[in-house]
């Protein structure tokens, strides 16, 4: 009951568990796919609609370009390699971001996975590439002005729900639950329209360390909050 549809995450601190382990910071990246598996699992078995992970921003291209590199291709390899197994699980995969500057290779693969998952229904899972919140909201606003432009757009009778529809994907419109792991307490620029309304979850676990358990526990605080926000009739309040 009441677990929260659109669910968020900030997949954070794979560079320092794989420092912890004298590792390479691309190990680390290597573990958090893994993790980000288990996590998809979890999610369609608990029902949850959409899940959106943050796998590369558009603030990342400032790391050093082995780095970027190794994201890049990690993203297209895992695109290949888990297509299957994801179709298998029932889930459907969308790409949330700006492909620009992205390579046809890396397009291929990921307009390839969104074609054969788009009929799934048990998750959506929007992989955030190359994505930044107020490079979405700039897009929109760019794509508003030409619309205006044309005449598709009367001001005043322009609302909330219609700028919506100009963001890179209409259907994620409020985010209920977004976690971050890997202790630090900010946004990063991540679903900025999307997360107006959500509770926000923060762990100090590196993301490779956040099992299935530690999903469950975002999901009961959730729980928690909710009915403490809920009303005056859980015998809780004292005003
Ligand atoms: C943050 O850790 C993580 C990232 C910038 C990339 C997230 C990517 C994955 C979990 C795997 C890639 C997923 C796909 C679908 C290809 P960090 O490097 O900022 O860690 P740090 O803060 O400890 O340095």
């Amino acid at each position: 009951m009441n677990t929260p549809k659109n669910i968020a995450i900030i997949m954070d601190g794979n560079g320092r568990w794989a420092e912890q382990r004298n590792k390479s910071r691309s190990a680390g990246h290597k573990e958090g796919v893994k993790t980000l598996k288990k996590i998809v699992k979890a999610a369609v078995n608990l029902k949850v609609e959409s899940l959106t992970v943050y796998a590369f921003s558009t603030e990342n291209w400032k790391r050093p370009k082995a780095e970027v590199d190794f994201l890049l291709t990690l993203m297209k390899r895992t695109m290949r390699n888990e297509v299957d197994e994801l179709l298998e699980n029932g889930v459907r995969v969308q790409f949330l971001g700006r492909k620009t500057n992205l390579s046809n290779n890396l397009i291929k693969e990921i307009n390839n996975i969104e074609k054969r998952s788009a009929e799934n229904s048990n998750l959506t899972l929007n992989i955030a590439f190359n994505y930044g919140g107020r490079a979405e909201i700039t897009d929109a606003a760019k794509k508003i002005a030409e619309d205006y432009k044309n005449g598709k757009i009367v001001l005043n009778k322009f609302e909330e729900k219609d700028f919506a529809s100009y963001l890179y994907q209409e259907e994620l419109q409020n985010i209920e639950l977004l976690i971050r792991t890997g202790g630090d307490l900010r946004l990063s620029n991540f679903l900025l329209w999307q997360s107006a309304y959500a509770e926000l979850y923060f762990t100090d676990k590196f993301w490779p360390d956040f099992a299935e358990s530690d999903l469950k526990q975002a999901l009961k605080e959730f729980k928690n909050r909710e009915r403490r926000f809920g009303g005056l009739n859980d015998g809780d309040h004292h005003a």
